[in-house]
């Protein structure tokens, strides 16, 4: 694993590169987890950036995964879309699955919003279902694999971090809203970011749920641990890809094939969600 750490030099780099590609500047960021790629197709007036053309970024291996920026315009709001991100298993560092997090932050991002395939742990919950995130357990931060790890950025934020409203409190209300007009119902809970790459066992389900877990993925809280690190506030979004199996009897099995395509169902209310968060004035001060 690189465990190079990243330079202030090396942020400044990729973010001038993006900000020479595009005539816009957008304050509202969106990360768009696995199937939840075509909010983008949604952005008006887009310029492209490929991760692959932008230095010291890394490329997600993963399928479902496209791996550009699409920055433009969405609802009246000047917005960049990630369309795609890397995640710890492929084998990256939390320092390089975070970079473009503190690059948003540099390119003037104030707002974040992210989004995520997961698991639905909450008996309560049905695939298809969306997962406004009140908060989240950052399983692999609390064993030692902390984005923030190694030397503090004093520029993007404090050593010891605050993370009491990881997920703005505000936002949430807004996003409460913007699906309740859309007459969309909207699931409410406590995502658990988990390293992956094995889906999980029926005993580590049932413990995850005796923690207090709604939903479960592989991504996300590093990302938000960064965001909040320098002041971005975020809103999160999981959309319930499959029911985790609890009866190993039962014959049935996680499959990836299984997370995107109901990714892609789930994306039309993603999309009608976060169109209505971005009407509001709220989201950008
Ligand atoms: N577990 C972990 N990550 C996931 C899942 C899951 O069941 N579904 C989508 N991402």
């Amino acid at each position: 694993m690189n465990e190079q750490p990243l330079s202030m030099q090396a942020f400044k780099e990729a973010a001038a590169c993006i900000k020479q590609q595009t005539p816009h500047s957008p304050t509202v960021a969106l990360v768009l987890g696995s199937g939840m790629g075509p909010l983008a197709e949604e952005i008006g007036e887009p310029t492209y950036v490929p991760y692959a053309d932008i230095p010291h970024f890394t490329r997600s291996t993963v399928p479902g995964h496209a791996g550009r920026m699409v920055i433009g315009l969405l609802q009246g709001q000047t917005v960049l879309a990630m369309q795609g991100r890397t995640h710890f298993y492929e084998g990256h560092s939390m320092q390089a699955i975070t970079m473009p997090i503190r690059v948003l932050r540099l390119l003037g991002i104030k707002t974040l919003v992210v989004t995520n395939a997961a698991g639905g742990l909450n008996p309560a919950f049905h695939v298809g279902d969306l997962m406004l995130i009140t908060d989240h357990i950052n399983f692999t931060g609390m064993a030692g694999y902390n984005p923030l790890r190694g030397p503090n950025f004093d520029e993007f934020g404090p050593r010891f971090p605050s993370m009491v409203t990881p997920y703005d409190l505000e936002l949430q209300q807004v996003a409460r809203r913007a699906a309740q007009q859309a007459e969309i119902s909207l699931q409410e809970g406590v995502y658990v970011s988990l390293s992956g790459p094995t889906f999980e066992t029926p005993a580590e389900i049932r413990f995850l749920r005796a923690i207090g877990g709604d939903a479960v993925g592989m991504s996300t809280a590093p990302e938000v641990v960064v965001a909040r690190h320098s002041g971005m506030r975020v809103l999160g979004i999981s959309g319930i890809t499959n029911i985790a199996i609890t009866d190993p009897t039962s014959g049935g099995q996680t499959t990836h094939e299984e997370v995107l395509a109901a990714g892609r169902t789930i994306s039309s209310k993603l999309i009608a969600v976060v169109k209505g968060v971005l009407a509001g004035r709220a989201i950008v001060g």
